[in-house]
C-alpha cells in the first residue's frame, strides 16, 4: 500500500530513532568504564595493569564482534543480528553490574564489547538500507548522535559520582544523604546496570521493526521487500529500484560472487579502501585520546582539581552532541566530500594549535588553560560535524548489496583496531614526544587524510545505494561519483 510523503518520513524517523539506540549503548558502554574504575579498583585493591585489562576488554570485544559477524549479517539479515546484539548488551549490563570478581568483570566487559562491535556497523547499515536516498545522511547520522549522547551521559555519571577530598558529586552526595557509605556501596554497579534500559528499548523496538527491503530482495523475498519499500520510498522510485537490485544480484550470481575474497576483486577494491581509509583517518586524528583522556589532557594544561577537569570534559561532551546535530542538518545538503574536507581541515588546524600551545606552555602560563579548552572544543566541533558521522555513514553506503554486511563489518573492524592502537599508544606517545609532539603527529595524519581524501572520498549525497554499486561495477573512480 502506497503512503504519502509525511507518513513515509514519520515511519523512517521512528525506525532510525529506535535502531540508533544501538549508538547510545556504543557511546555509554565505551565511556562509562572511565568513571567506574576508581570504585572497583578500590573494592578489589587492583593494580594498574589489572584496571587496564578491565578497561580495554570492551575494545577487544568490539574487535572480535566486528570481525566475526559480517557474513552472518549477509546471511540471516540485519534485523536478527541487531536483535542478537541487544540481547548481548542486556546480559552484559547485568553481568558487569553483578560481577563478583575482577575476572568476571573482565569477561562481562569483553562480552559487552562484542555487542558494541556488532551493532557499530549493523545499525548504520540497517538505517541506510531503509532510508530514502535524499535523507540517508541525516538518518544514519542519528546513530552518531546517539553515540555522542551516550558519551555525554557517561561523562555526567563520572562527574556525578566523583569523590575527591571535600568535593563530592551530586549522585554520590545523594547516596551519602541516604546513609549509604559510597565506598562500600560500589557506585559502579548502578552505572553498569543502567545499560539494561537502552538494551531493552533496542530489543523491543527491533522486534516490531521490519527487515530491510534490500536484504529481503537479496533473499528472493521480493513481495515483502516491495511492501516495505513502498512505505518508505517515493512511489515512482520503487519499481526501478527493485529492478536494479535484481539485476545487480543476477550479475553477482552469474559471476559466482559471494565469498569474502570477492571483496578483493578490482571493481570492489575502491570500496574496500574507502571503508578502511576513512576509519583510519577518523581514528588516527586522535579523537579517542580526547574522548577517553580529556581529564588527563586538561590536567597537563594546568587544571589541578579532578572536578575542574571533569567539568571541562562535560563541556567537550556537550559540544560533541550539539555539532553532531548541526551535521545532521547539513550532511544531505552540503554533501559528504565538502564536509570531509572542511571538517578535516579544521581538525588539523586545531591539532597544530594544540601542539604549538603545549610547545610554548611556559611562555603562555595561565592563558594555556583557557587556550587548551578552546582548541579542544574547536577540534571536537570539527570532528562532530564531519568525521564522526561520516565514518559510519560511508561504510554503510559504499558496498554492493550482496556483500554489504561483510564489507561494512571490515570498516567497523578497522575502526576498532585503529581505535585500540591509538588508545594503547597515546600514553607512550605522550612520554616519548610530549603532548606537543603527540598532537603534531595526529596533525600530520590529518594532512595525509586530506591528500588521500581528494582521490577516495565519494560524494554519495542523494545517490541511491544501487547507483553507488553500479558506479563501481562500471570501473569508475570514487571522486567521480555524483547524482
Ligand atoms: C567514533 C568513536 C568516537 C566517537 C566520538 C565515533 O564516530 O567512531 O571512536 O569515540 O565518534 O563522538
Amino acid at each position: 500500500m502506497a503512503t504519502n510523503s509525511r507518513q513515509r518520513t514519520g515511519l523512517i524517523i521512528v525506525i532510525a530513532a529506535i535502531a540508533a539506540t544501538g549508538g547510545l549503548l556504543f557511546g555509554f558502554d565505551t565511556g562509562v568504564i572511565s568513571g567506574a574504575k576508581q570504585f572497583f579498583r578500590e573494592l578489589w585493591d587492583l593494580t594498574d595493569k589489572q584496571v587496564e585489562w578491565i578497561t580495554t576488554a570492551g575494545l577487544f570485544g568490539a574487535i572480535a564482534g566486528a570481525a566475526s559477524s559480517g557474513r552472518i549479517t549477509d546471511l540471516i539479515g540485519r534485523r536478527l543480528v541487531i536483535l542478537g546484539s541487544a540481547v548481548i548488551f542486556g546480559v552484559g549490563a547485568v553481568w558487569t553490574g553483578a560481577a563478583g570478581s575482577p575476572t568476571s568483570l573482565f569477561i562481562g566487559r569483553l562480552f559487552l564489547g562484542i555487542a558494541i562491535g556488532i551493532s557499530s556497523y549493523t545499525v548504520p547499515l540497517y538505517i541506510a538500507e531503509l532510508s530514502p536516498s535524499k535523507h540517508r545522511g541525516a538518518l544514519v547520522s542519528a546513530f552518531q548522535l546517539l553515540i555522542t549522547i551516550g558519551i555525554l551521559v557517561s561523562y555526567l555519571s563520572d562527574k556525578g559520582f566523583v569523590v575527591e577530598d571535600e568535593k563530592v558529586g551530586a549522585m554520590s552526595q545523594l547516596l551519602i544523604n541516604m546513609n549509604f557509605d559510597i565506598h562500600f556501596l560500589n557506585c559502579w554497579r548502578p552505572m553498569f546496570y543502567i545499560g539494561v534500559i537502552p538494551a531493552l528499548i533496542l530489543f523491543t523496538g527491533m522486534f516490531f521493526l521490519p527487515e530491510t527491503p534490500r536484504f529481503l530482495i537479496s533473499q528472493g523475498r521480493e513481495d515483502k521487500g516491495r511492501a516495505i519499500l513502498q512505505r518508505i520510498e517515493e512511489p515512482e522510485l520503487v519499481e526501478p529500484m527493485i529492478k536494479k537490485m535484481k539485476a545487480d544480484l543476477e550479475v553477482s550470481r552469474k559471476n559466482n560472487i559471494s565469498a569474502v575474497r570477492d571483496l578483493l576483486k578490482p571493481w570492489m577494491r575502491n570500496a574496500l579502501i574507502i571503508g578502511i581509509g576513512i576509519m583510519f583517518v577518523q581514528q588516527f586524528v586522535g579523537i579517542n585520546t580526547v574522548i577517553y583522556y580529556s581529564p588527563e589532557i586538561f590536567e597537563k594544561a594546568g587544571f589541578l582539581s579532578v572536578d575542574s577537569q571533569l567539568s571541562a570534559t562535560v563541556i567537550v561532551g556537550l559540544v560533541n552532541v550539539f555539532f553532531t546535530i548541526v551535521s545532521m542538518f547539513i550532511i544531505d545538503k552540503v554533501g559528504r566530500r565538502k564536509l570531509y574536507f572542511f571538517g578535516l581541515t579544521g581538525i588539523t588546524i586545531s591539532l597544530i594549535a594544540l601542539s604549538l600551545g603545549f610547545a610554548f606552555m611556559d611562555t603562555l602560563g595561565e592563558s594555556m588553560k583557557i587556550l587548551t579548552v578552546i582548541f579542544i572544543l574547536v577540534y571536537i566541533l570539527f570532528f562532530a560535524i564531519s568525521l564522526g558521522p561520516l565514518g559510519w555513514l560511508i561504510i554503510s553506503e559504499v558496498y554492493p548489496l550482496h556483500l554489504r554486511g561483510t564489507g561494512s563489518s571490515i570498516g567497523a573492524l578497522s575502526n576498532w583496531t585503529f581505535n585500540a592502537i591509538v588508545t594503547f599508544t597515546f600514553l607512550s606517545l605522550l612520554r616519548i614526544l610530549g603532548p606537543s609532539g603527540a598532537f603534531a603527529f595526529y596533525a600530520a595524519i590529518g594532512i595525509l587524510g586530506l591528500i588521500w581524501g581528494t582521490r577516495f572520498i565519494p560524494e554519495t549525497k542523494g545517490v541511491s545505494l544501487e547507483a553507488i554499486e553500479d558506479h563501481w561495477r562500471a570501473g569508475n573512480k570514487p571522486n567521480e561519483l555524483k547524482v
